[in-house]
């Protein structure tokens, strides 16, 4: 593909190592061209695959991505639906390049809500791509960051009742250990597509001191090379954690 980065060669100066997306903006594009909505899903699931591929160019090491919200069941049972669906195909049609390519897949979320199948063919996907470290891909599917923290808290107290954790050994180390996010680094930037700035329930506690990036592209327009522009864009930030320049 013209201008797509070539490998060994692009790695970014700066580069975040662990870069968030929430892909929006797929209904919108679909609509734009007079289509359904899942028509805009199946072009944002081939722009996954093009984001995921220039990663390790870059120096990304782990991508984490919104695939469904726990808010997102309030769509359509058509959309609902399909999008299940599109987890499936996906799984199917990938797993051979993300098991060769060197990238090991994460899921997040509740999967309690999700369907047999899909839960099964996520663990296997986990499973084939265990030995992998070149990228961490994270996909989050009915994930929401508030759910994320209670179902964390639930499990946390539990631990207290069972006596094996003290009341007074809770702090902000702990805390994250019951995340589902507990073996990830923090997220350094976070993109959003489509024009929309809010966090929408991502990685609540995660990105407190995370880089934003709120761009008008919809999702499946997002090229590598606005990734590119982006991640080089991320070096140049000063990143205080709120203390002073150094
Ligand atoms: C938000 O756009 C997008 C989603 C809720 C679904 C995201 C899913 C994908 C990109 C597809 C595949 C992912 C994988 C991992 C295979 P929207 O539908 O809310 O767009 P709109 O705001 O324009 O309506």
């Amino acid at each position: 593909m013209a201008g797509v980065p070539q490998p060994q060669s692009d790695l970014i100066p700066g580069c975040p190592r662990h870069v968030a997306i929430i892909m929006d903006g797929n209904g919108r594009w679909a609509t734009q061209r007079g289509r359904p909505r899942l028509y805009g899903h199946h072009a944002g699931a081939r722009r996954v695959r093009e984001i995921v591929e220039c990663c390790p160019i870059f120096g990304v090491d782990y991508l984490t991505i919104f695939a469904f919200s726990t808010e997102n069941w309030k769509r359509t049972q058509v959309e609902v639906a399909g999008l299940m669906n599109l987890f499936r195909r996906y799984i199917i049609k990938e797993t051979r390049a993300l098991v060769t390519s060197g990238v090991r897949v994460r899921f997040i979320g509740d999967r309690v809500r999700l369907d047999r199948k899909l839960t099964q063919m996520m663990t296997e996907l986990e499973a084939a791509t265990a030995q992998n470290s070149r990228v961490h891909l994270t996909i989050a599917i009915n994930y929401g960051g508030r759910d994320e923290v209670a179902r964390a808290t639930k499990r946390l107290a539990a631990d207290v009742a069972a006596g094996n954790l003290s009341p007074d050994a809770v702090d902000e180390e702990t805390l994250p250990r019951y995340l589902d996010t507990h073996v990830l680094p923090d997220p350094d930037l976070v993109i959003r597509t489509s024009g929309e700035a809010r966090i929408s329930n991502f990685l609540l506690w995660q990105s407190a001191y995370s880089e934003y990036e709120f761009i008008d592209t919809l999702w499946p327009d997002f090229t590598q090379a606005e990734f590119q522009r982006l991640c080089t864009a991320f070096g140049g930030r000063d990143r205080r954690y709120g203390g002073v320049r150094r």
